[in-house]
């Protein structure tokens, strides 16, 4: 094995201490595999940059779905975002181990063990799953067992506990037998890190009757918005025979989906606070991802319907990543052109300042972490103002209008690319808050603060369409 060391003068003597080995890229994908998706993301990716271009690469998450055999909702439509892909599936898994006795008590604790105790067996009639051929089946006296989910372990880190939050999901399937009567409970706690319970469902006890029809029935509880904190879920269910019959006449409880994670209301609005507002966070990293993914188009063609001249003061508002600064930077091509980016997100303003660090040294670009309501320029100072998919989080549309339009210089020019069927398909997820979205609103707020030529125009670029909004500051 090839290793590299690392050469460190101090006090007149020099001293060795080893770094890491040069693995070739694939061993270090392969051992990438092994690890947590999360831990790789916010560890190993910070490393180096070959780790970082492995981590970042589309084909290293299509290759850890397949391994962990995690299939896309829409199985016609091959991902784009393999990434985001591989964290909403594992979002959507049954987190309890073995949930119908395949492997006998496997991964279960038994905490009442009445009568005859549990045992396993062939279900009696077709379960709502028919890939579930067996359960579990309790006797005459209490049989309870449980299960305790960690879920860091599975991959749901405390970040995602605490700002996704995502709603737990419990559904579990019982069954009498036809000719006992039987009776039927669940109990779930949500446990925060010292197991003590955050929140918790106990059912009413369920009874059947001799003589029933012995048919699955479902228990369902979701639990939303039960607050930071929460890292294990104890699974506890059971019942027993109201017969007192020697042997096995109990409620047959089988797990089927139980404890699935799934993210739907809360997921999309957790997705427009990162999207308005990217932190350094998992949420926040496979948001970049799909900014740099998805809206090259619209920022390359905000910059050239702005049609910047190379001697221009140039604003971009909300620059994200810095897509479209990258491309604006390399039409200033006169000492006087200057390119200026605001983002309030300091996770955006940091990535988006490395990717500019040798125009930012050079003087030429100059980003700053603010409020667009509130910028540190100067007034009437710029030529050109451009953004894309930025003014949906303004709260106060009024407020941050004026204040570009202070910045402008007489008869300045700006322009905003959006994608309207995007925009409308979040909005209808409740992804933005309120309206502000709708490009009339938008509009609105412009022509009030003392724009002009407020007019949106259907265009297209490579096939796609898009939507872009011009207006002018006439002073
Ligand atoms: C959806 S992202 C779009 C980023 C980039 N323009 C793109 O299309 O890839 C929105 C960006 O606007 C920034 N942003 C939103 N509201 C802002 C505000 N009031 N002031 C400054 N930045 C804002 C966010 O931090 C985020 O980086």
């Amino acid at each position: 094995m090839t290793s590299l060391f690392l050469h460190k003068k101090r006090m007149g003597h020099s001293e060795s201490r080893p770094v890491w080995p040069s693995l070739p890229l694939a061993i270090i994908e392969e051992i990438f595999l092994n690890l947590p998706g999360q831990q790789v993301i916010c560890v190993c990716r910070l490393v180096c940059s070959e780790w970082k271009s492995v981590v970042d690469s589309t084909a290293f998450w299509r290759k850890r779905c397949r391994s962990e055999g995690l299939k896309p909702l829409t199985i016609h439509k091959v991902p784009r975002h393999w990434q985001m892909t591989y964290f909403l599936c594992k979002m959507r898994r049954n987190l309890l181990k073995n949930p119908n006795a395949d492997e006998g008590f496997a991964g279960w604790k038994i905490e009442e063990n009445g009568g005859d105790g549990w045992i396993k067996d062939c279900i009696f009639v077709p379960h709502p799953d028919e890939t579930v051929t067996k359960c579990f089946v309790t006797s005459y006296e209490q049989c309870k067992k449980s299960q305790l989910i960690n879920l860091e372990e599975e991959g749901y880190s405390p970040a995602i506990m605490d700002e996704i939050q995502p709603d737990i999901v419990i559904s579990d399937w019982y069954a009498p037998r036809w000719d006992c009567g039987s009776e039927y409970q669940i109990q779930i706690e949500l446990l925060n890190h010292q197991k003590r319970t955050v929140q918790s469902f106990v059912s009413a006890p369920v009874f059947f009757p001799q003589w029933n029809d012995q048919k699955w029935e479902e228990m369902t509880y979701t639990f939303k918005d039960y607050g930071p904190g929460v890292r294990f879920i104890r699974f506890k269910h059971g019942g027993k025979d109201t017969q007192f019959w020697a042997g096995h006449y109990g409620i047959r409880p089988s797990p089927e989906s139980t404890n699935a994670i799934r993210k739907k209301k809360m997921f999309f609005r957790k997705l427009g606070q990162q999207l308005g507002r990217p932190t350094q966070s998992l949420s926040g990293w496979l948001i970049s991802k799909f900014l740099k993914r998805n809206n090259q188009i619209l920022e390359e063609n905000a910059v050239k319907l702005c049609e910047i001249q190379p001697h221009e003061t140039v604003l971009e508002l909300g620059h994200g990543p810095g897509l479209g600064l990258q491309v604006a930077v390399k039409l200033l091509t006169e000492p006087r052109g200057k390119l200026l980016g605001v983002d309030y997100s300091n996770y955006m303003h940091r990535m988006a300042t490395k990717s500019m660090q040798d125009h930012i040294a050079s003087g030429k670009v100059t980003l700053y972490c603010c409020d667009v309501a509130e910028m540190p320029l100067e007034d009437s100072s710029v030529d050109k103002v451009f953004h894309c998919n930025c003014y949906y989080f303004w709260p106060d549309m009024k407020t941050a209008a004026s204040e570009i339009y202070r910045v402008m210089k007489p008869g300045a020019l700006m322009v905003t690319t959006l994608r309207l069927d995007h925009i409308v398909g979040f909005a209808s997820r409740n992804v933005f808050y309120g309206e502000n979205w709708q490009p009339k609103v938008y509009m609105k707020a412009l022509q009030s603060c003392g724009f002009t030529d407020v007019r949106m125009e259907n265009r297209r670029d490579k096939f796609l369409p898009f939507q872009a909004i011009y207006a002018t500051a006439a002073k």
